[in-house]
């Protein structure tokens, strides 16, 4: 049963043969593994420490572009009930399909963090304290790109991929956190979904990845480019449902390539 799993799930673990081998130091150098867009950016754990807090009455709705120029967001005192699932209601930023959200931080008092509706840009957002998860992917199809900045403080999942379609993750840091991609386990529509993972500097966690292998899902992980303490697991696969019941887990830290 685990052998046959094991052939449906391509967990490329990439090591970029035709290009010489990346380091942090030389982060601009374009992989195989790695999906458009390409941008410059090394990853950094230095967040920003905005002297101003804008703390929003309700989710900010964004179409095209919105740069907040590293002010701090949030949605008042109270607003984080820690893993209570809240909807789209509750997030700081909602964005709509194409849109791009940039220089943002995040802070400790909201719920949902960042809601994308379809396929949606992340550039420098920083949260300073993850409540129930920091991002939430609802895509029908597509790619959303999440490349700069970080997260800290996520006792379960930083990106919640729900919908459909690729994620990918780049030049990010991520500190005290359950996982950082979890494609959903539990679902009631599943699909099978990619994301990609490259220069992350992550501490202390439990997981880069957890993955559907029964839904075909697929992590494309660089891992000559990560630079990992205290992280318990690469790529954790596991058995999704559509019925709500918790998924199982089937295999932690194993490549099948
Ligand atoms: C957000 O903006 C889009 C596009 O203008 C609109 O269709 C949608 O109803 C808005 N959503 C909310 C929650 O305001
Ligand atoms: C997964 O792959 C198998 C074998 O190719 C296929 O039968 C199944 O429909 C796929 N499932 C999904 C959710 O893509
Ligand atoms: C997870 O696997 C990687 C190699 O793919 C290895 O370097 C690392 O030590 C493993 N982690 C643990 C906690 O076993």
């Amino acid at each position: 049963m685990f052998a046959s799993l094991a052939v449906l799930v391509t967990l490329v673990a990439t090591l970029a043969q035709a290009n010489p081998t990346p380091t942090l130091k030389d982060p601009y150098v374009r992989r195989d593994a790695e999906a458009p867009p390409f941008v410059k950016r090394a990853a950094s754990c230095t967040f920003p420490s905005p002297p101003k807090t804008s703390s929003l009455s309700k989710a900010m709705n964004i179409t095209g572009t919105f740069d907040g120029g590293n002010v701090r967001f949030d949605r008042g005192s109270g607003a984080c009930e820690g893993q209570k699932e809240g909807g789209d209601a509750d997030a700081v930023f909602l964005l709509q399909s194409g849109a791009t959200l940039q220089n943002v931080v995040i802070g400790a008092n909201q719920a949902e963090g960042v809601h994308c509706l379809g396929p949606c840009n992340l550039y420098n957002v920083w949260f300073e304290d993850v409540c129930e998860d920091a991002i939430t992917i609802k895509q029908t199809s597509g790619q959303s790109n999440i490349i700069g900045g970080g997260a800290k403080n996520a006792d379960d999942k930083v990106v919640q991929h729900n919908g459909a379609g690729t994620v990918k993750i780049d030049s990010y840091c991520v500190q005290t956190f359950g996982k950082l991609y979890r494609s959903c386990g539990n679902c009631k529509t599943q699909y099978k979904r990619t994301v990609l993972i490259s220069q992350i500097i992550g501490k202390s966690g439990s997981s880069l990845a957890g993955i559907n292998s029964n839904y075909n899902d697929t992590a494309t992980i660089d891992k000559a480019s990560l630079s990992l303490s205290s992280v318990s697991s690469i790529c954790d696969t596991y058995k999704g449902n559509s019925n709500g019941d918790e998924p199982t887990k089937l295999t932690s830290n194993t490549s099948n390539s």
